[in-house]
């Protein structure tokens, strides 16, 4: 291996569950529209786990396959690094889980929770441990049941978000698509605004913390809209800036798939057409630490992306955290 090369992404994966849950189907069980989805949110269907399937499950799925495209096998795993808010348990981490299903036996594991940003944060750690040499290869993952924890009671929040896994394999290389550089930024003053209140320290499950709806994803959405469209400009911005290029040189942005609307008012803002965003979200909704690395595999198999281009993935969320990494395809 030459001294010269860098982190970089050798091999993508994805899986999504079989069943769809439609705008259709929504309409009859909350008082909602498939009109008043698709102009506020740009979402038409979502994926929807069912008979038992489990963020490892769909994330084992997704990693298999990226080891698949990367070409290395379970025993080459030097780490596992999953980001998801729908961990199978609270503990032990999904990434032993995954570890254990793969058959990854050398592989330490864990998870990290930075919400929908969640998987630009775990890319970061895995991209510093390969630049190191303390690794030579690491799996990482952003999987979700996010219908585990969506109140389908409240119009609100349950058009907005669906399952799915993606994954990543991240090794030196000098043919492959390398990480440029990563951003990551954090406004604990703002954690309340988004939120599943129940089941950890603070309120632990209780009779009264379920009859309450605590287990739930509860947000304040017009303030979260706000200050992901604000935020994300920002980063892109200052992101494009620290490595020496310009807006123009962006090739293909990868956002985070939240709403549409958030997308296209970034992309205004930005003085940027929305052909340079990549869009899936009419498919499956908010798959939050997931609708980074789905979206990365699906812009690939649709040939978006060609080599030498400059790619900037961005996401925001709770926590609020958010994140950027720029890859050079
Ligand atoms: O991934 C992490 C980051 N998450 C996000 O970034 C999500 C950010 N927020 C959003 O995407 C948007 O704020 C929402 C899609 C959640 C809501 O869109 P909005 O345009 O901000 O709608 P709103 O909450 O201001 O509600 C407008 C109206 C209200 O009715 P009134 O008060 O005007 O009579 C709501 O009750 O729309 C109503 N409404 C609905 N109507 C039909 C809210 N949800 C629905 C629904 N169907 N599902």
């Amino acid at each position: 291996m030459q001294q010269n090369q860098r982190a970089s992404i050798t091999g993508i994966g994805s899986y999504v569950p079989g069943k769809v849950l439609t705008n259709y189907d929504l309409e009859k069980m909350v008082d909602t529209s498939d009109d008043w989805i698709i102009q506020r949110t740009g979402i038409r269907e979502r994926r929807i786990v069912e008979n038992g399937q489990i963020t490892s499950d769909l994330a084992t799925q997704a990693s298999l396959r990226a080891m698949e495209d990367a070409g290395v096998s379970p025993k080459d795993l030097d780490m596992i690094i999953t980001s998801t808010i729908t961990p199978d348990h609270i503990f032990p981490s999904t990434s032993c889980y995954i570890q254990q299903k793969i058959g990854a036996s050398r592989a330490s594991a864990f998870d990290i929770l930075a919400a929908c940003a969640g998987f630009i944060y775990a890319m970061s750690i895995g991209q510093s441990f390969v630049n190191s040499g303390a690794m030579e290869t690491v799996l990482v993952v952003g999987a979700e049941c996010l219908s585990k924890i969506t109140d389908y009671t409240d119009r609100s929040t349950c058009v907005l978000f669906g399952d799915g896994a993606g994954a990543v394999i991240i090794q030196k290389s000098s043919t492959k698509h390398e990480i440029l550089s990563t951003s990551l930024a954090a406004d604990g003053s703002q954690a309340d605004i988004l939120i599943m209140p129940g089941g950890g320290a603070k309120n632990p499950a209780s009779l009264a913390s379920v009859q309450q709806r605590n287990h739930y994803i509860q947000f304040k959405g017009k303030e979260v809209f706000k200050l992901a469209i604000n935020n994300i400009t920002n980063l892109i911005i200052e992101t494009v800036t620290k490595n020496g290029l310009g807006l123009e040189d962006i090739d293909l942005i990868i956002p985070h798939q939240s709403n549409l609307r958030i997308i296209e008012a970034t992309m205004e803002k930005l003085g940027l057409p929305m052909e340079k965003a990549f869009v899936n979200i009419d498919k499956y909704g908010n798959t939050s630490s997931a609708s980074i690395p789905i979206a990365i595999d699906e812009a690939r198999k649709e040939g978006r992306l060609s080599k030498g281009d400059i790619v900037m993935l961005v996401a925001f969320g709770g926590g609020l955290t958010w994140g950027s990494s720029v890859i050079r395809w």
